[in-house]
């Protein structure tokens, strides 16, 4: 029997995804090649949603897709693509659109935080209708599975609610996707302030491990983490939030259980984890940098592979939208 499709995007809206990203979603994204038919997608029709630099923006979609390449996306075994290359993606966009409720879309709580951020007069129409988007998105792709986090859950429900509603009023179309939860989701949080996650808006650049940045500035910012009082290395993420978070990354990349690691540094003190998990991050990131330098060495070869993705994902979103534009009477 054929795979079950996954489908995931991520916008290229900083100059580098952060150790958070990795660890919460991409190695996830690495993993799922082995078990499923993969589509990803580097989403900057999103990305313009509330305001951006376009020479700015052209950059990060590269420097994103090379990152991903990096990371271990294998263009031979999934099909990876930048969002605005394929032109289905807004196409479908407005037809779901025209069978989405007004009152529907105003109940998205990702759009109240971000526009009530922005000021409600000037948040863009555009970041209203992004849910509508991201339907689209994995829609097209006739996605059985979707990996989302605890903040995309809504948007993914509407996705489920647009496919059915649309099957029941003008055929069956679309695959009803199903939510891909990962056992555990590593959550970093912000090495400055551990009750916060990491994020690339974070208040403090020492919070944020980027996986591009020098390794010496990255083994800086973990020496100076924010720990908790105390002496001893547990894991208590409610009462030792820092220490726990510098365990959980320790155990991401190397392997080792937590309570392995814990009773490792028995009787040792937070200098010495925090020396071991520099190391162990710098060693980390060293050939993921240098493989993504390659990839942007060499402009023409990353623009042949996302040429070659972009194909891909239209010849399944193309059929998708064709589809559904019959079915609606285009
Ligand atoms: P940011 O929070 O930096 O704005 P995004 O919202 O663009 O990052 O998230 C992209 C992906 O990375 C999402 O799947 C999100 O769940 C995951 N992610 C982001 N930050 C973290 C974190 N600190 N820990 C775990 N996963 C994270
Ligand atoms: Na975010």
């Amino acid at each position: 029997p054929a795979r079950p499709r996954v489908f995931s995007g991520i916008q290229p809206t900083a100059d580098s995804f952060h150790l958070g990203n990795y660890l919460g979603a991409l190695r996830h994204w690495v993993a799922l090649q082995d078990t499923h038919d993969a589509f990803y997608c580097v989403v900057d029709l999103h990305a313009i949603t509330a305001g951006h630099d376009p020479a700015l923006l052209r950059q990060r979609s590269r420097v994103a897709a090379a990152q991903l390449y990096a990371l271990g996306l294998d263009p031979e075994r999934s099909t990876l693509f930048v969002q605005s290359q394929v032109p289905e993606h807004p196409q479908l966009a407005w037809v779901l659109g025209c069978i989405t409720g007004f009152g529907e879309a105003s109940r998205m709580t990702q759009f109240k935080d971000k526009s009530q951020k922005q000021g409600s007069e000037r948040s863009s129409v555009g970041l209203f209708t992004y849910p509508i988007l991201q339907a689209a998105d994995i829609l097209l792709y006739q996605a059985d599975a979707v990996p989302v986090g605890e903040d995309q859950r809504q948007h993914l429900e509407l996705s489920r609610d647009l496919a059915q509603r649309f099957n029941t009023q003008f055929g069956k179309t679309f695959t009803v996707p199903a939510p891909h939860i990962v056992k555990d989701t590593a959550k970093i949080t912000d090495l400055q302030d551990p009750t916060a996650k990491m994020s690339k808006s974070s208040s403090s650049p020492a919070g944020i491990i980027d996986l591009l940045e020098e390794p010496a500035r990255t083994a800086k910012k973990i020496r100076s983490a924010v720990t908790d009082t105390g002496r001893e290395i547990v894991f208590d993420a409610e009462g030792k939030p820092g220490i726990s978070n510098l365990l959980t990354i320790h155990s991401a990349l190397s392997g080792r259980g937590i309570d392995g690691l814990v009773a490792a540094y028995a009787g040792k003190g937070y200098g010495d984890l925090k020396k071991d998990l520099a190391e162990v991050v710098t060693e980390f990131v060293r050939p993921i940098q240098e493989r993504t330098r390659g990839y942007l060495d060499d402009p023409a070869q990353l623009d042949k592979l996302l040429a070659a993705g972009a194909e891909k994902a239209r010849a399944v979103a193309g059929a998708t939208l064709r589809a559904a534009y019959e079915r609606v009477g285009f």
